[in-house]
């Protein structure tokens, strides 16, 4: 008769113990959500979200807030300065250009994650982006989330309309521009990103490199040379001497050129994959092409290398959290999600086997070629100084303040000062 009445009593209590377990669980979960700030470029948006969404589906307990930056790398790389030189923990994590890490690495800003990251799991990703993560102590500091190369955007439709092969030298760029543009009302040859900015520096490392010359010999800074000189007069003669260029360029970052081109107002467009993404869906689709980028008789085409990492702030309040989803960044997935919805070029060499990543980006197969030459800028701890004073005389060129001549040689003279200081 006892146990009559226990037994209930014990199912009821235990069942009562079992729910109030469950809701303190829940509870505590919930309560233990670790929040982190993500800054994403404007350019990223649409994938970014995409991203964060399944990241956050796999990891409930963390939640992403999304914040965006300006898009010019240069205003970005003050942006995170600020931040992490005054160690605010704002910032969980962000992406990172190519051209930061020696700089980030060397005032200690950002996590290593080496131990995050396996050998078999670094043995992924390609050598470039991968090695740019790389400090002098052998850690890696960031993930490679995406590369980038100079390419140059051609309207397949009229070349083929007008019976003209895709150029390969600044003369058949110059050609067919000239014919197009005398034929087709409105429409001009070429634009690039020449305003005062670091991507000025990438566009004008192509035409240096594509004409024999260079801006490094032996560690050192070298502006003037004949090749040099006759690779920025070409940039200058294009818009004020064959009239090839519209002077506006000199104000064009990379979504200026490109909303020039998609609007039907150049036959040429020297800028990275992630237009590819951009014109998809868009009256141009099917109608562009993609090649290496010009270069002059006797040299070779060149590609500046670009790209993106992502980088934890080593002021963060939530390393972990950050470095789940840093890794989640650069992974597989990720990484595919960006390359079939931007055409970004991921840095995991698988993924240039993967069907769905190259039917939606059949040009990555041309990519590849053009990667692995791809040239890299300086590495260099004062890089954004050394950059700063090219991008203010080559500017100065192109807009006919002074001649590329002299602009080489201050440039040479101000570079020469800034490395005997900081020796
Ligand atoms: C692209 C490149 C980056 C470069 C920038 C210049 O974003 O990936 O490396 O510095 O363009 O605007």
């Amino acid at each position: 008769m006892k146990n009559k009445i226990m037994i209930p009593i014990l199912i009821m209590v235990i069942g009562l113990l079992i729910l109030f377990s469950f809701l303190l669980y829940s509870f505590l979960q919930r309560r233990e959500v670790t929040r982190i700030n993500l800054f994403s470029s404007p350019l990223d948006i649409d994938t970014t979200i995409k991203q964060t969404k399944l990241f956050e589906e796999r990891n409930p307990n963390i939640r992403i807030n999304i914040i965006t930056v300006p898009q010019d790398t240069d205003e970005q790389h003050d942006f995170f300065v600020k931040q992490l030189s005054s160690k605010s923990p704002t910032v969980d994590v962000f992406s990172g250009d190519v051209v930061w890490p020696a700089e980030f690495i060397s005032n200690k800003w950002i996590l290593p994650v080496t131990d995050y990251l396996s050998k078999e799991e670094q043995e992924k990703y390609l050598k470039g982006p991968m090695n740019s993560c790389r400090g002098d102590d052998g850690e890696i500091y960031c993930i490679p989330s995406f590369t980038d190369a100079g390419v140059l955007y051609y309207r397949k439709d009229l070349l083929e309309e007008n019976g003209l092969n895709p150029p390969k030298t600044w003369d058949n760029l110059l050609k067919i521009s000239s014919q197009l543009s005398s034929k087709y009302k409105d429409l001009k040859g070429f634009v690039f990103q020449a305003d005062s900015y670091e991507g000025l520096i990438c566009n004008f490392l192509e035409y240096v490199w594509g004409n024999n010359g260079s801006i490094q010999k032996e560690g050192k800074f070298v502006a003037v040379s004949p090749q040099n000189e006759e690779a920025l007069q070409f940039m200058v003669d294009i818009i004020h001497e064959y009239k090839i260029t519209p002077p506006e360029v000199t104000l064009f970052q990379e979504e200026e050129s490109r909303k020039y081109f998609q609007d039907g107002k150049s036959v040429f467009l020297r800028n990275w994959p992630y237009v590819w993404g951009k014109i998809k869906g868009t009256e141009l689709e099917g109608k562009v092409e993609v090649i290496p980028m010009v270069h002059n008789n006797n040299s070779e085409s060149a590609a500046t290398l670009g790209g993106w990492n992502i980088m934890i702030n080593r002021f963060t309040d939530s390393p972990e959290a950050s470095i789940k989803l840093a890794k989640f960044l650069g992974g597989w997935e990720a990484q595919k999600i960006k390359a079939i919805n931007n055409g970004n070029l991921p840095t995991l060499k698988d993924l240039y086997g993967d069907e769905e990543v190259l039917k939606a980006n059949p040009f990555f197969s041309v990519m590849y070629d053009v990667l692995i030459h791809a040239q890299s800028r300086p590495i260099l701890k004062g890089y954004r100084e050394v950059s700063t004073i090219f991008q203010k005389y080559i500017h100065q060129a192109l807009t006919l303040k002074i001649s590329p001549k002299i602009a080489l040689e201050i440039i040479q003279k101000e570079i020469d000062i800034f490395q005997a200081k900081k020796q």
